[in-house]
């Protein structure tokens, strides 16, 4: 990757000497996202579905725009898109439309793999619901084994939700295979992805795929916060309840039954945020200006660089969590003797960003038995200059906390 793509993220200009390493979180934005969120207020700041003035039919074309070409970006038919505030309540919805689809004696399956947001949602479904709550551990490298599943799906499973790829170890799931054991052990199980840490790094494409349901997060795609996707495959789409109701979704309230639009407007209740989903489709250009297969191998290179270097460095006193071999830009650790927070804190008074904690997915700090690790995220418009800073900060923190 050329390193003038940093020019691309104005922060830089603003902030010269920030090494960012916490894209996990969110990803910095690039000029034209920026520019597309202000470009809305500046010239069109109108509503969607409403007005019947030029502003406001023009608005209106380019939201249904960026439906298209977020379909297009995750393999999908634009009615089988839904625009949502992030991947947390894309996996929300899903929770509230899908109740009515399990029962007691049933069977809910996740994975301890699991962010919170893919993780909180159906546990407490399952106890809503009297259902049974099951968790897939994950193998030494910190993925999902489709030969297990059969350990823990059966005829009884109505819905398996996991992570496509892990946002501590940085693992990357087959999801094709998962998707097909979990079909062949129960053909009517409803499979949802979360792909918060796969959109924008690597090729999302729910067809190929084949899941039922995909949820994401702009942020992390270098897009705008306040804007993420669910993909719902059309037949289960239609027939979910919608989990907020209010305007821009009804066709009939006064009638004793309300009658709702059809998928995808009835689970879009409510003035969006229309800026957001314009600055989506700018990273959606981002993205596919460079290219997945370009980000993706950038991010490898820089990871298991880093890994190399941090190895040599530290020995025996740092350990790397996840896959021997790194699989995308996340790179999780814990250092002996220091805490992650002081880890963080040393970094973050130089101007290094990571993140420090749980990131949160505790159920995968307990079966690791560890109380919180460090995560550097490398990404698109990171360098080998930020390998030698963080190696040198990190120097700055064992020197401060050594006995
Ligand atoms: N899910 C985000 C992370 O992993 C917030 O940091």
């Amino acid at each position: 990757m050329d390193n003038s793509i940093k020019n691309r993220f104005p922060i830089f200009v603003a902030r010269p000497g920030l090494v960012y390493l916490d894209s996990g979180a969110t990803a910095l934005k690039p000029d034209t996202a920026i520019e597309a969120v202000s470009g809305y207020y500046r010239d069109l700041s109108a509503n969607v579905g409403r007005g019947l003035y030029r502003t406001a039919e023009e608005t209106s074309a380019r939201f249904e725009t960026v439906r298209e070409r977020a379909a297009r970006f995750v393999g999908a038919d634009p009615e089988e898109i839904v625009f949502t505030r992030n991947t947390t309540e894309g996996i929300n919805l899903l929770e509230y439309s899908l109740a009515d689809r399990v029962t007691e004696g049933d069977v809910i399956v996740v994975t301890a793999l699991e962010h919170h947001s893919n993780f909180l949602p159906w546990k407490r479904l399952a106890k809503r619901s009297g259902t049974e709550l099951r968790i897939v551990p994950f193998d030494i490298e910190g993925r999902l084994n489709p030969d297990s599943l059969r350990e823990h799906i059966d005829g009884r499973t109505k819905i398996f939700a996991f992570s496509a790829v892990s946002n501590v170890l940085g693992s990357v799931n087959d999801v094709t295979a998962l998707i097909r054991a979990a079909k062949a052990i129960n053909p009517g199980i409803i499979t949802v992805v979360d792909a918060a840490q796969a959109a924008g790094h690597m090729a999302v494409d729910a067809r190929e795929w084949d899941c039922d349901f995909l949820a994401l997060s702009g942020h992390k795609m270098y897009g705008p916060t306040g804007v993420g996707l669910l993909y719902g495959k059309t037949a289960l789409l239609r027939t979910l309840e919608p989990y907020q109701v209010g305007g821009g979704m009804i066709l009939d309230s006064t009638s004793e039954t309300p009658v709702y639009m059809d998928a995808p407007q009835r689970f879009e209740a409510g003035t969006p945020d229309i800026a957001a989903v314009l600055g989506l489709e700018a990273a959606i250009g981002f993205v596919e200006e460079i290219g997945t297969d370009a980000i993706h191998s950038h991010e490898i290179a820089l990871a298991t660089k880093a890994a190399k270097r941090l190895t040599e460095t530290f020995g025996d006193s740092i350990r790397i969590l996840g896959p021997a071999t790194r699989e995308n830009g996340i790179i999780s650790f814990t250092m002996d003797g220091i805490h992650p927070h002081d880890i963080a804190q040393v970094l973050g008074e130089r101007d290094i960003c990571i993140r420090a904690g749980e990131h949160c997915a505790s159920p995968l700090h307990r079966e690791l038995g560890i109380p919180a690790s460090a995560r550097a995220s490398f990404s698109v418009y990171n360098t080998e200059t930020d390998i030698d800073r963080l190696i040198e900060g990190l120097k700055g923190a064992v020197n401060l906390f050594k006995k």
